[in-house]
């Protein structure tokens, strides 16, 4: 870009970047859909028109007609921030890019509009999410798929900060596999393709929502994320449960299992102090869920409590495959383990075991004693 911004400039490097761009560049992503910019939306390497119409219909529904503050991660050129500040809610745009952010400053202090958008140049990452503040509905479309390392914790950091978003990443199942981890609801509300080799690759844009029905969710697991799993913690009328969920579709780790074989551990052992009390669980066409007691830490672990807890594995011949840290939960002297998912009956040896139930051929932990060495290595008594 030009040092001063006019008009002109933005239009010169747009019909350029359209030219360049095989099929587009990210300076012409998006339509410019303000007067004067006409000669953008079919040079545009997405329309946007599409993903605006479900967007905007979306928040009309969910928030009853209601103006909103909206966020919009990855911004652009401000199609949607600009759409969405001439229907009247507060909008918020940011973009990593600062050719971009300054363009959108330029057409924002030029749009004639009575609450134009506000846009700033940053970076989407956990430190950054929480420094604009509250937003009833954040945007995030086709950003999470170029995040590197950090797209996990992004994602969760997101979802505990933004409980309504509208979100579009490639991926399994168009990116549902990654997100069903975080938001315990994603609808398809629009699908929609770019310019992109044939124009047969598809996008959706996912409306991904923590809040309805009386209920919020949040996502607890922060180690061993699994995509097409969920484990979230809902609280409705003052009652806090876990809800754990796996599509069905989703493809099993280094273990043979899934929620069906969770679900018989629950059955059988839950009535010891040791497992959460199994409340319900279900099954339709995409999902299967169990729900049981949530169970808060509170910092007073002791060996003690995880001595005896080895000791009644040990005496009712149980094993557990995959031992992780965060299953262990201490409170008030005692403990709970929350994940039941590698529990297994003991047979024959843990090496039988393994054979029976995985491809590994060794295992690290592989006695009652090394698996308590480690978990104990982990905690503070
Ligand atoms: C593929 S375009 C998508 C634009 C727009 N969200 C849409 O779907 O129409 C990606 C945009 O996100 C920006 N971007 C990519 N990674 C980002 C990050 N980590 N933080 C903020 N912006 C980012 C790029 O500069 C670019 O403008």
């Amino acid at each position: 870009m030009p040092d001063a911004i006019s008009r002109k400039s933005i239009l010169v490097d747009y019909v350029a970047a359209s030219k360049r761009g095989q099929p587009y560049t990210w300076f012409n992503y998006q339509p410019i859909n303000l007067p004067g910019y006409e000669v953008t939306l079919p040079l545009a390497g997405r329309n946007c028109f599409d993903r605006i119409q479900g967007i905007s219909q979306t928040i009309e529904e969910e928030f009853s007609g209601q103006r909103v503050r909206v966020i919009d991660w990855g911004c652009n050129l401000g199609f949607f921030a600009f759409e969405l500040a001439r229907l009247g809610h507060d909008v918020v745009g940011i973009d990593m890019d600062r050719r971009v952010v300054d363009v959108c400053r330029y057409l924002a202090e030029h749009s004639g509009l009575d609450k134009p958008p506000r846009f700033f140049c940053d970076r989407l990452n956990p430190s950054s999410i929480p420094l604009y503040g509250e937003f009833d509905v954040a945007i995030c479309l086709s950003v999470f798929h170029h995040l590197r390392d950090d797209r996990h914790a992004t994602l969760r950091k997101f979802a505990n900060q933004y409980s309504r978003a509208f979100i579009e990443m490639d991926g399994q199942d168009f990116g549902q596999h990654d997100l069903c981890s975080y938001y315990w609801r994603q609808l398809s509300i629009v699908q929609s393709n770019d310019r992109y080799g044939t124009g047969t690759r598809r996008r959706h844009t996912w409306f991904c929502s923590n809040t309805f029905s009386d209920s919020t969710f949040q996502n607890l697991k922060t180690q061993n994320m699994v995509g097409g799993r969920g484990v979230f913690r809902k609280q409705q009328d003052g009652v806090t449960t876990v809800l754990k969920r796996e599509r069905l579709s989703s493809s099993h780790t280094w273990i043979r299992t899934d929620l069906r074989h969770e679900l018989e551990m629950y059955r059988a052992w839950s009535h010891s102090n040791f497992f959460p009390n199994l409340i319900s669980c279900g099954e339709d066409e995409y999902d299967r869920w169990i729900e049981c007691e949530y169970v808060a830490e509170d910092a007073t672990a002791n060996i003690e409590a995880l001595r005896n807890f080895f000791c009644f594995l040990e005496s009712n011949r149980l094993f557990i495959l995959d031992v992780s840290r965060d299953a262990f939960l201490f409170r008030g002297n005692s403990l709970k383990v929350v994940d039941l998912e590698s529990l297994f009956p003991l047979t024959g040896t843990v090496q039988e075991l393994l054979d029976a139930r995985s491809k590994r051929t060794g295992l690290r932990l592989d006695t009652y004693q090394k698996q308590f060495d480690y978990i104990a290595g982990g905690i503070k008594s």
